[in-house]
């Protein structure tokens, strides 16, 4: 087919759907239509059409292909998930095979499976017309492909129900060398009235396969990213939250799931994904009668029915995902790669080692105490002092975490010269200095509970349910935002050398409800998502005004830890449980999704394992203090000065270097990971014992490593050993990287020597 022909049969594919649905409106076409009809077909090269009426969208990564196809009726399915064709005119011809032609079965493989008409399914939008109607259609109109740069394209697709004026685009934008699609819809109400949205994700997939493997994470405080691993079965399996605010407290929506058989870091077919929402969440997984997977995941439509006013659209949270036919290794650096050129702020950039005070002094310090720990710092050789909670609240001190949340001035007990004096002497200590943030609570014994009840998020008449003493500001509401805004503002404005910001958050929302949503003539059930659609504001306004100080994302560990927020944060806190060997866990499995660089780990007293085993636990992300250095013995300065050094030594490959994982602690009593660098020509190894029950002899085996040149001669030289302690590896032996990746390499770890770090590096 000549392409001239090609383009003819799309434009008029686009008027056989644009005139049908003309007549079923009784031709009232609006302007938007209008524009959309001439815009597709000034547009129409960019879709491919392979036969009449039928049009086929491949949405393409480098190595992956999800390939969407009108039916007769023209509405949209899936018929392909996997790798990428090399001829993509092939996919055309792939059957559509999982649209029922029957009436016993459904249509599975709906892209976006509307509610209320011909499918009886888990629907992925469900809506309530102006004049109560429940019912809706979907027809594809249109479609087109631009290309925002060399890398990354936006795929757009019109579709229309064909007896009500509701507009649905679905958007792909891919990342084509990362092999990373954000998907998310754009619901527009054309009607004359307002109408109701129950349901409207922002995706809903369709995966092909016999047997999937779904991992999801449970957690609680201090115990965060535990994975577990289902086969799935008939039916549908849902993760979901209903917190509202620290939403990631008890499972968050980060995902993998397994084609065929479980994934291993190498082998198997895997994706990984989430949504990037900092708030009620719902991914649900349906195997149906085919033994596909449908895949639909959105904001958790509990309690969250949304209004639409005439001509208003919504635009979902995006639903982001990779896919990787070569296990789940291969899947995770895409994320990484995506995630630090894309996503995370400043994902390129560098990071602050810290010195921390929470777990020094707690709520316990003044002035003195403070600046006694930047001399600390200093020694230690970290660039900042980071100030904790505690150090605001006057009318109701912030002596604990019962009082003072919201009442945002210094206390002038503990700091009488105000923040200002703080960070001229840590400058003068030669050091940065940051501090500590919880703008979105708020204390029932605090001077702005007294003073606006009215901004608190609870039940007028109900009693009062407290998480961490605590109550959630309500967002939604534009005074709160900016009091939000301005608590930072003001910080930044008496103190324009103010470093950093820790961000905490450490309620969930009982009580859902707000002052200010019936005073603007809206439901209660919008409350959950506008909470987050205000946070968001605020932090596109503080970025607006600040767009490169570093601002840690934390929510009492890692109760929200999503890609909607880091897109306005650098690192994350993972947990507060800082013990080292469950950090390794921890660690290894928030690693699946996020990179090293955003990870805040940091050394404590939490456990009594030795100083070095903490360190090099910490040194695998971005590296912090949380100790009185002053109560180190020389030794353990010594130590951690040297550390400090040969993390800002390694620190390249930590934060922009590519991760393989070696040896799964889960299945082993040894964690084992290395980071090497886009040239390989250089890498770090991290090993650790992860089981401390008696172990005869080291490490039973040599590890081989990874992402070496095979043809490269590299040395292998053991680093940060404890003064006074001498490496059992040898350092001048020249092995190639062939070696080194098929016979590897025993880094000799056992309890005497319970974390090993070799650094590799090329030989000319
Ligand atoms: C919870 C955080 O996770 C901790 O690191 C610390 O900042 C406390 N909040 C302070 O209240």
């Amino acid at each position: 087919m000549t392409n001239k022909k090609r383009v003819h049969q799309q434009v008029s594919a686009c008027s056989v759907n644009l005139s049908r649905y003309k007549s079923a409106t009784q031709r009232k076409l609006t302007s938007s239509t209008i524009a959309w009809s001439i815009f597709f077909l000034l547009l129409a090269t960019t879709s491919r059409l392979f036969a009449q009426n039928i049009v086929t969208i491949p949405i393409e990564t480098a190595k992956n292909a999800m390939v969407l196809q009108t039916d007769k009726d023209g509405r949209l399915g899936i018929i392909y998930f996997g790798s990428r064709l090399a001829n993509n005119k092939e996919y055309a011809a792939i059957p559509n095979q999982y649209n029922s032609k029957s009436d016993n079965l459904p249509t599975y493989n709906s892209a976006y499976t509307p509610a209320g008409t011909w499918n009886v399914i888990e629907p992925a939008v469900q809506i309530t017309h102006a004049d109560g109607n429940m019912s809706l259609d979907l027809k594809y109109v249109g479609s087109d492909t631009k290309k925002i740069d060399a890398n990354v394209s936006l795929t757009s697709i019109l579709l229309k129900d064909p007896l009500y004026a509701t507009e649905i685009t679905l958007l792909y934008k891919t990342y084509f060398k990362e092999n990373v699609v954000e998907q998310w819809s754009v619901i527009k109400n054309v009607e004359k009235k307002p109408i109701r949205m129950q349901k409207y994700a922002s995706a809903n997939l369709y995966l092909m396969g016999n047997d999937f493997y779904l991992t999801h994470y449970n957690g609680t405080w201090g115990n965060e990213m535990k994975p577990e691993e289902d086969h799935l079965s008939h039916g549908i399996k849902s993760i979901d939250s209903k917190l509202g605010t620290r939403a990631n407290l008890l499972e968050p929506s980060a995902f993998m799931v397994s084609f065929g058989k479980s994934a291993t870091e190498d082998e198997g077919k895997v994706l990984l994904g989430q949504l990037a929402w900092s708030g009620n969440f719902k991914i649900d997984f349906e195997v149906d009668n085919y033994n596909n997977l449908r895949l639909i995941a959105g904001i958790n439509p509990y309690a969250s029915e949304y209004q639409l006013a005439a001509a208003q659209e919504f635009t979902t949270p995006a639903f982001i995902y990779t896919f990787s036919s070569n296990g789940k290794g291969q899947a995770s650096r895409n994320l990484h790669h995506w995630a630090t050129k894309y996503r995370l702020l400043d994902g390129e950039g560098s990071r602050l080692t810290l010195l921390n005070n929470w777990e020094a002094t707690y709520f316990d310090f003044d002035e003195n105490k403070l600046v006694g720990l930047f001399k600390g710092a200093k020694k230690l050789g970290v660039d900042m002092f980071l100030l904790d909670d505690g150090w605001f609240g006057n009318k109701y001190p912030r002596d604990a975490d019962t009082a003072g949340l919201g009442d945002w001035q210094e206390n002038v007990k503990k700091l009488p010269h105000g923040i200002g004096y703080l960070v001229k002497e840590a400058t003068a200590a030669g050091i940065k200095f940051g501090i500590w943030v919880e703008p979105e609570m708020v204390n029932p014994k605090s001077e702005l509970y007294e003073k606006h009840k009215d901004w608190v998020i609870r039940q007028p008449n109900r009693p009062e349910k407290y998480y961490r003493n605590q109550l959630v500001l309500d967002l939604v509401n534009p005074a709160v935002q900016n009091f939000v805004f301005g608590i930072l503002d003001t910080l930044f404005t008496k103190n324009p050398t103010l470093a950093f910001i820790k961000w905490d958050c450490n309620a969930v929302i009982y009580n859902a409800y707000s002052a200010y949503l019936p005073k603007m003539g809206l439901p209660q059930s919008q409350l959950y998502v506008d909470y987050v659609k205000g946070l968001y504001k605020v932090l596109e306004r503080l970025r607006a005004k600040y767009p490169t100080v570093p601002m840690m994302l934390c929510s009492g560990g890692g109760g929200r830890v999503d890609y909607g927020a880091l897109q306005y944060f650098t690192e994350y806190w993972p947990s507060d449980n800082t013990d080292p060997v469950e950090r390794i866990f921890i660690q290894w499995e928030y690693s699946y999704f996020y990179p090293a660089i955003a990870s805040s780990n940091h050394i404590t007293n939490w456990s009594k394992l030795p100083l070095k085993f903490r360190t090099d636990v910490a040194m695998m992300g971005k590296l912090g203090y949380d100790i009185v250095v002053d109560k180190l013995s020389e030794k353990d300065l010594q130590f951690s000065q040297q550390a400090v050094a040969t993390y800002h030594s390694i620190s390249d490959l930590v934060w922009h270097g590519d991760l393989y994982r070696l040896v799964n602690p889960n299945q082993n009593p040894l964690a084992s990971l290395m980071f090497a660098n886009a040239e390989k020509s250089r890498a770090v190894v991290f090993n650790y014992l992860t089981n401390t029950r008696f172990m005869p002899g080291a490490t039973p085996q040599p590890i081989q490593l990874k992402g070496l040149d095979a043809t490269k001669n590299y040395t292998v030289k053991e680093i940060n050993l404890y003064p006074g302690t001498e490496s059992s590896l040898q350092s001048t032996t020249v092995y190639s990287g062939n070696f080194l990746m098929t016979v590897g390499i025993n880094p000799d770890v056992d309890l005497e020597r319970a974390s090993v770090l070799l650094e590799v590096n090329e030989v000319k």
